[in-house]
This record gives structure tokens, C-alpha cells and sequence, in this order.
């Protein structure tokens, strides 16, 4: 039995719901997994763990900042232990923009940090224009309808493959 945390970043929820997903999973396989968000992992003691995974969605092109800073403090730990990594963005609904090695933000992402994480994937988000500011719904709209994608202004909708997230379990499971 190993001890896994998952630490992740987010802005509206949803890598931490898909962080809780992927929590069943690696518990059904009698594995015991930790969810702590990026803002408190001060609380967390990082050598402790058998496997560390870290999560983290896209706002306008980019991961936070906390996400480089952790990643950068914690660097040898990282490195010292099965580790994966997920990236949470919508560009991700389409299925070819999907892939660790085709979806942008995160190829760019490598390139920017030294960390080699040695699983990854990416995830499809969601979209919940009625939470938006105005101006982030008229942003995320304008991009949409650029990239074919939902413009109502009503839209919820969750584009995340739970069945990809299900299967991201099991490797973590198994590496
Ligand atoms: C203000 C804002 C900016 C976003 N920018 C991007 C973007 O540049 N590219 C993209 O693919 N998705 C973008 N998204 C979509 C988010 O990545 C998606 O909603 C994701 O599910 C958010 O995850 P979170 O709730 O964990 O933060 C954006 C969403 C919002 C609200």
C-alpha cells in the first residue's frame, strides 16, 4: 500500500473535483491518497508520502504562479519519487489537443520548468458562464466562439472524460 498526495491548483473547482475523482480510484485500489490545495501545502510534510502528484488548471494561457514556485522549491523532493503531473484546461475538449505532447500549455509548461515529471496528462475542464465576471464570460465567449465552442451565456459543462481521469488513477495506482 502506498501513501499518495495530491496537491492542486485551482481557481473554480474543478481540479479538485477531478483530484477527487482520481482519489476513488487510487483508494479502490488500497492505496490511501491525501488532497491538499496549493495554498496550504505549508500543512503538508512532502517527504511523507510515497507518491506525489500535482494538478493544475489554465487561466488565460497559463498555470499560477504558486504552481512554478511549488514546483521549484520542491524540485528534488519531486524527483526522489514516483511523481505525476495533470494539466485542466479547455482547449483539452478536443480530442486532439488531448495528449501530453499536443495539448499547448502544456508542452510550453515543460519547456518552462526543469522538473520532468514522469507521468502526465491532460484533462478537458468545464466551462459555468453564470459564475463568470462579466468580463471573464465575455473573454471565455469570444474564445469560444473563435474556437467553435459553446457561446451561450447559460452554458455549464463539465467537457472532462472521467473514463481518461479513471484510467489516470490506475497508472498513478501502478507506477
Ligand atoms: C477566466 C478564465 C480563463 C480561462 N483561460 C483559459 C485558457 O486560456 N485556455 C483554456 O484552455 N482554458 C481556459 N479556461 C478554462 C479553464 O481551464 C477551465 O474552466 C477549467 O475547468 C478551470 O479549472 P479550475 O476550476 O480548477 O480552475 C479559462 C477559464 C476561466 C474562467
Amino acid at each position: 500500500m502506498s501513501s499518495i498526495l495530491i496537491i492542486y491548483s485551482t481557481t473554480d473547482g474543478h481540479t479538485r473535483k477531478i483530484s477527487q475523482r482520481l482519489q476513488q480510484v487510487i483508494e479502490q485500489q488500497n492505496h490511501q491518497v491525501k488532497i491538499v490545495s496549493i495554498n496550504d501545502e505549508a500543512d503538508v510534510d512532502l517527504t511523507l508520502f510515497d507518491k506525489i502528484i500535482v494538478g493544475a488548471s489554465i487561466r488565460y494561457g497559463k498555470h499560477s504562479p504558486h504552481v512554478y514556485q511549488f514546483i521549484k522549491r520542491n524540485q528534488l523532493i519531486l524527483e526522489s519519487k514516483p511523481n505525476a503531473f495533470f494539466s485542466v484546461n479547455v482547449v483539452a475538449r478536443k480530442p486532439e489537443k488531448r495528449q501530453p505532447d499536443t495539448n499547448p500549455y502544456l508542452k510550453k509548461f515543460l519547456k518552462q520548468i526543469v522538473w520532468k515529471p514522469k507521468q502526465l496528462a491532460v484533462f478537458a475542464g468545464k466551462i459555468d458562464y453564470p459564475k463568470y465576471s462579466f468580463w471573464d464570460r465575455s473573454i471565455i465567449r469570444l474564445i469560444m466562439w473563435i474556437t467553435k465552442g459553446p457561446t451561450d451565456p447559460k452554458t455549464v459543462k463539465e467537457f472532462t472524460d472521467w473514463k481518461q481521469v479513471e484510467a489516470f488513477g490506475r497508472v498513478i495506482s501502478e507506477m
